[in-house]
């Protein structure tokens, strides 16, 4: 049998300085996972002229898990050629067509399970010759089927409850999604499953969070009302996602962006990333036992040495030795 191995794919700005710390904590917690470091993000476009070159796409395909930090770079932000890119492109190619993302706080514990690689990120777009510029939204019911059924799975496993996410006084795509979402609400009884419409969720969200338990919506709603729940949940910097095919590798990556404004400082949190560590520990490794102990440490770090972000002064090198610290007194 050969070792259990992990693409990292460190990013752009404050990536590598989380992915540090997430390599740092995943050899000591994991000690026999072999971490793969590749080039990825805008690094790869200055070294190979693609986000995503052939070895890294290779790589990724045959690892047992991906375990990606942010990307994008001011540099490239109006280019034609951006991180971006290859972050849609490793998604499709993957096929992790589930991108689960969790936000708990409190009285809060609901997972937004959001359609990855469908939807206006991968409709047809282009520019008509009267310069009108365009993206499609568009779904196929075959799309809709495997996601709404993905959320059913997850909404069973945990309280029951499934709210799906449209804008089916409005749109074609949300009227299939309402369709084939209750088309396959009839293989769970057991599941409570309603509709809502995006601009309610968001309100929803905002005002009144522990109502949810799982939310399932397209790729669009998904970007958009995951930030609202992390926001109600400690912020963007600790909100972790997994993204999950069918048996294929999944890939494991923060919520956040590469905030560019705090690169090199020395202050990011590394909470988003060691999240979604545990998250790849558990769903992508079948180390549960690890992925509890991660967790409960950056618990602890986030009580004891919290980042700038969370309202305190340590610095990213201090909460990862706060996460060490914790994972060594277990
Ligand atoms: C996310 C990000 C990405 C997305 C961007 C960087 C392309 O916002 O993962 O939420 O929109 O999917
Ligand atoms: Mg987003």
């Amino acid at each position: 049998m050969s070792a259990t191995r992990v693409v990292c794919l460190a990013g752009d700005c404050i990536g590598p300085e989380v992915m540090a710390v997430a390599t740092r904590v995943l050899a000591a917690l994991a000690p026999n996972v072999e971490l793969d470091e590749r080039p990825f993000g805008a690094g790869a476009i200055r070294q190979t002229g693609n986000p995503l070159p052939a070895a890294t796409l290779e790589a990724c395909r045959s690892a047992d898990a991906v375990l990606k930090a942010p990307i994008g770079h001011p540099d490239f932000d109006a280019a034609d050629v951006r991180p971006e890119q290859g972050m849609l492109r490793l998604r499709a190619e993957l096929d992790v067509y589930a991108n689960l993302r969790p936000a708990r706080d409190g009285t809060i514990d609901l997972l937004i399970v959001r359609e990855l690689v469908g939807g206006l990120y991968f409709g047809a777009r282009g520019t008509r010759e009267d310069g009108t510029v365009f993206d499609t939204c568009e779904y196929h019911p075959s799309q809709v089927e495997r996601i709404a059924r993905r959320g059913f799975e997850l909404a069973r496993a945990r309280r029951g409850k499934l709210t799906s996410v449209d804008k089916a006084n409005v749109l074609e795509t949300s009227r299939l999604w309402r369709r084939v979402v209750h088309e396959v609400a009839a293989d769970y009884p057991e599941v409570e499953v309603e509709d809502m419409l995006v601009d309610n969720a968001a309100m929803q969200l905002a005002s009144a969070p522990e109502q949810f338990d799982v939310i399932v919506t397209e790729n669009m709603f998904g970007d958009i009302l995951s930030d609202v729940a992390a926001a109600m949940t400690g912020g963007l910097g600790v909100a972790p996602s997994a993204s999950l095919g069918d048996g294929g590798p999944g890939v494991f990556e923060p919520v956040h962006g590469s905030a560019p404004d705090i690169a090199g400082l020395g202050i990011a949190n590394p909470t988003g990333m060691l999240l979604s560590s545990a998250l790849m520990l558990e769903h992508g490794l079948g180390l549960e036992a690890e992925a509890r102990q991660l967790e409960a440490a950056v618990e602890q770090a986030r009580r004891l040495a919290p980042t700038p972000d969370l309202g305190g002064a340590a610095t990213t090198d201090e909460f990862s030795e706060a996460v060490r610290e914790a994972l060594t007194a277990r």
